[in-house]
């Protein structure tokens, strides 16, 4: 059996967001052979998109269908559509891929992370924003060309408006920007430079806004072990003229040795002191593949690459305790307007001395080269 189709995917959960998925999936070569959802609806839209892929109304079913070796688990993250089948896949000895956030609370993301690790599974979160091509570019030049050195501060800018008048639960939850739409930066920001140490931050709501009656902003300052800081503004509020839209932010990061400009649409920029001045390169990429649907393909093919070479996944759900602790810590340091360290959040779990999430990751893992897809 080749590693292709012993880790055949099944995915779990129907929803809006599995599109995306199945696009990227058809782009890098990764195979859907079988789904699952209670709705009829969506089965029969999965059934009409995967004509050749088996469709259940169980989760048993899927599961004990031989094809599926990793399930891609797509169920809302509220507690009960998500805890339950992250329990059953993990008693099922199954991998799986489980779409961020990873849960609303850091109480329910360990209690999923406890069900993985005794079944001895391996789940990856699915942080795509670490995958987007853009993104891959960003992480090679801070983690392997090490362009700045030490980084020592970074700024991440995010602001566009994003309204949610007509969807039954986005931004309608006790939770929704920090918890479901900044997470997309932590993720990045984990693999990037691990763990803050503490974080203080605002979260509110423009009540103008139809859509989105809890949280429509949230601006974070981060303090990490090593002396970094980490400015983000990030809100969907934002309907004014200058738009820094989500799937093309704007992060830059500053070392001893020089300063990046990213955005993943728009290229990398490298800034370096000269005794003559300002000296700046680029790095460009094709900029046709972008965040939907490229990085959705490029995630799972890192997960069933991490598989078949028997390593763990960036992004694995242990690692990923640590972005379910910030965002645990952001809105407690909001609601009671003080500085939160993670350890408060973690307890015996905080490691100062973790480092970077790349370390604890499948970092030597190379994207496919796929035909027609420049690399
Ligand atoms: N860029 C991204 O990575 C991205 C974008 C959008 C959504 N998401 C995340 O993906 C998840 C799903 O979002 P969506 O927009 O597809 O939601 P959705 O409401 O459109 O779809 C969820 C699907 O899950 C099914 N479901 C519910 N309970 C289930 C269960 N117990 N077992 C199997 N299926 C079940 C529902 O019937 C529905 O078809 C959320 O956690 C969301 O935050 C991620």
């Amino acid at each position: 059996m080749t590693p292709d189709n012993e880790f055949g995917i099944g995915q779990v959960g129907l929803g809006s967001i599995t599109g995306a998925h199945r696009e990227g999936y058809r782009i890098y070569d990764q195979p859907v052979v079988a789904g699952f959802d209670p709705n009829p609806e969506a089965r029969a839209r999965f059934a009409a998109e995967e004509p050749g892929a088996a469709v259940y109304d169980t989760l048993e079913a899927l599961l004990a269908d031989p094809r599926v070796g990793v399930v891609d688990v797509a169920t809302p993250h509220h507690r009960d559509t998500r805890l339950p089948v992250v329990e059953q896949i993990a008693a099922a000895g199954t991998p799986m891929l489980i779409q961020k956030p990873l849960a609303y609370s850091y109480a329910d993301a360990v209690e999923m992370a406890n069900a993985v690790d005794r079944a001895g599974v391996t789940a990856m979160v699915n942080q795509n924003m670490c995958f987007v091509p853009g993104s891959l570019r960003l992480i090679d030049a801070l983690m392997k060309d090490r362009v700045v050195g030490v980084p020592s501060f970074a700024e991440v800018t995010v602001r566009y408006v994003f309204d949610l008048p007509n969807h039954p639960w986005f931004g309608k939850d006790d939770r929704w920007w920090t918890g479901a739409l900044t997470v997309h930066h932590f993720g990045l920001l984990q693999l990037l430079f691990g763990p803050p140490e503490t974080v203080y931050a605002v979260t509110g709501r423009d009540v103008s806004q139809p859509g989105v009656t809890v949280d429509g902003y949230g601006h974070l300052l981060l303090r990490y072990p090593n002396g970094m800081n980490i400015a983000i503004v990030s809100t969907g509020t934002y309907y004014g003229t200058d738009p820094m839209p989500h799937g093309n932010e704007k992060i830059w990061v500053q070392g001893p040795e020089g300063l990046v400009d990213w955005r993943p649409e728009e290229g990398l920029a490298i800034s370096r002191r000269t005794d003559a001045g300002i000296d700046v390169s680029r790095i460009e990429w094709d900029r046709e593949r972008r965040w939907f649907p490229d990085a959705f393909g490029l995630t799972m093919a890192h997960f069933r690459q991490a598989l078949a070479a028997g390593e763990t996944p960036l992004c694995s759900i242990d690692d990923n305790l640590h972005v379910s602790a910030l965002i645990e810590a952001a809105y407690r340091s909001s609601a009671e307007n003080r500085v939160v360290p993670l350890a408060e959040i973690m307890g015996d779990r905080w490691n100062p001395d973790y480092g970077t999430g790349w370390s604890h990751g499948f970092g030597r893992w190379a994207p496919p080269v796929v035909a027609g897809v420049p690399a």
